[in-house]
């Protein structure tokens, strides 16, 4: 009862938004993707796959290009990454007749008569315009200067111990960051690593300690049982001593860097490994430029990768689905290209049957104020109905 009230309310909507509907406008593409890492590469695959007219632009700045190789991305593991995208490029190159690829950073986004279409403007001065965009423009780490940290990073220095902790199993191991963040980093490396000083680099504060006890009441008992050290000496350089892309047994898979970490004191530790808590935000601005919705520093979408602009999609690490992974990459990028395929395929087959003045768009705005994001259901309803 409740769901066919609710049904009848929503086609009274529909009656009055069919006067009001805006006139269908001939873009360049059904979709630009912005963005060619994993995710941007996997919408551009699925909208290629069945043939939508669609535009990947990509400024070519991705996450873990200083990993020396990706893992944890089934068939893939230990693939170079490099490796991995230009093979992805080469396979969607075949659906050249309806797909374009190109190395071009987008300048400006603009949501054109309130999304009827988009037009973005890119760093060769060229424009184009497109029904949807997709978003797969990642996120950046905000490295710490003390030196030798971005020279470390992704090589020996990591954030993700699925993606380079098996290499360093066994070995002596740091953690860097806040106090409040170590023990979050000890419950995921434990299994791989039980010889863990803590370089917390004077955060050691009464703020970071309560924050720190409000997640784990125990935590100074918990970190002795583990043997964990903590050392709040002031960092003043992390130096590698050895590089584990020449030192290394790929028949145990593992990695054999060594650091020693200065500090202020005058003493130097020496590890072959470490954690990392950094913070991170979008790569590109344009989330924040549109006025996108955010959870934190990722766009916030709904289940199909929708931000809270109708027609711009939020896929990869960009989004706040709470995975920043290959896989998850992948997966957003191929949801939001059959959820845009199929979105786009309902307000043409309306428009098909003359019905052209009955915006989808305006039909799932309707939707999504009265039932949130659970909009298959009520699109398959309301399709059946006209
Ligand atoms: C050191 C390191 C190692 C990692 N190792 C692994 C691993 O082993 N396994 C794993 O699963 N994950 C790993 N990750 C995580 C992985 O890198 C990310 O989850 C993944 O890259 C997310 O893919 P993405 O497509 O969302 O973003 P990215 O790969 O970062 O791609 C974003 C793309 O958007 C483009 N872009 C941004 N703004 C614009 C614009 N305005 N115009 C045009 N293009 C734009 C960028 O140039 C880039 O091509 C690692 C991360 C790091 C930092
Ligand atoms: C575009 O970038 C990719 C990798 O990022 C590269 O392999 C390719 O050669 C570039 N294409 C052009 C035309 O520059
Ligand atoms: C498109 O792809 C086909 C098949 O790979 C190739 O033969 C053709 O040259 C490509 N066309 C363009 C314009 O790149
Ligand atoms: C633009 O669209 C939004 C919904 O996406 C709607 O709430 C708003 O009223 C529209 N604004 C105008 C000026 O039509
Ligand atoms: C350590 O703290 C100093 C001073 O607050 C800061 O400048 C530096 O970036 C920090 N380094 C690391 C590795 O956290
Ligand atoms: C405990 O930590 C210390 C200091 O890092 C280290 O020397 C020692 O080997 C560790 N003990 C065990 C049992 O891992
Ligand atoms: C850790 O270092 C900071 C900054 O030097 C200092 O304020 C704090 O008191 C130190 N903590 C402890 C437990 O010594
Ligand atoms: C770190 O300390 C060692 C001595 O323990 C010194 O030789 C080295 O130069 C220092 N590194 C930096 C970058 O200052
Ligand atoms: C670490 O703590 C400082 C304040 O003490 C804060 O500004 C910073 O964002 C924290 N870093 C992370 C990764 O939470
Ligand atoms: C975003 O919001 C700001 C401040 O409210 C406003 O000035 C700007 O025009 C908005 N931009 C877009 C694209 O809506």
């Amino acid at each position: 009862m409740a769901t066919f009230r609710l049904f009848s309310v929503l086609l009274l909507s529909i009656a009055s938004l069919v006067l009001a509907a805006p006139v269908a406008v001939e873009t360049d593409y059904d979709v630009i993707v912005i963005g060619g890492g994993p995710a941007g590469l996997s919408a551009t695959s699925g909208l290629s796959r069945v043939q939508r007219r669609t535009l990947m632009l990509d400024s070519g700045i991705y996450r873990n290009d200083p990993t020396r190789h990706m893992h944890d991305v089934i068939g893939n593991d230990g693939t170079v990454p490099a490796v991995f995208r230009a093979l992805a490029r080469d396979q969607i190159s075949r659906y050249n007749a309806t797909t374009t690829m190109r190395n071009a950073t987008v300048t400006s986004l603009e949501s054109i008569n309130n999304g009827s279409y988009y037009r973005a403007a890119d760093s060769d001065g060229e424009e184009y315009t497109a029904r949807r965009i997709v978003l797969g423009t990642g996120m950046k780490d905000i490295l710490p200067i003390t030196p030798g940290v971005v020279e470390g990073w992704g090589k020996g220095i990591y954030w993700c111990p699925w993606c380079d902790g098996y290499e360093h199993r066994g070995q002596s191991f740091g953690i860097l960051g806040n106090l409040s963040d170590v023990m979050g980093s000890v419950i995921e490396v434990w299994t791989l690593n039980q010889d863990i000083i803590a370089f917390v680099n004077g955060t050691n504060t009464p703020e970071q300690q309560a924050a720190l006890a409000a997640k784990y009441p125990n935590w100074e008992a918990q970190l002795q049982a583990y043997n964990v050290t903590i050392n709040n000496e002031t960092i003043v350089s992390i130096d590698r001593l050895q590089d584990g892309s020449t030192n290394n047994d790929p028949a145990q898979d593992l990695e054999f860097d060594l650091f020693r970490v200065n500090l202020t004191d005058g003493s130097s530790i020496e590890r072959a490994a470490f954690i990392t808590n950094f913070p991170d935000d979008q790569q590109s601005t344009l989330p924040r430029a549109l006025n996108l919705t955010m959870d934190g520093t990722k766009i916030k979408v709904g289940t199909n990768m929708k931000s809270s602009d109708n027609g711009i999609y939020a896929i990869g690490d960009a989004n706040n689905d709470g995975a920043t992974n290959v896989p998850h990459a992948m997966f957003s990028g191929k949801r939001a290209a059959v959820y845009i395929h199929v979105e786009l395929g309902r307000i043409d087959s309306l428009a098909a049957i003359g019905k052209r003045g009955l915006s989808a768009r305006e039909l799932e705005e309707e939707a999504n104020q009265l039932i949130g994001d659970d909009l298959e259901h009520l699109w398959k309803r309301a399709q059946e109905s006209v």
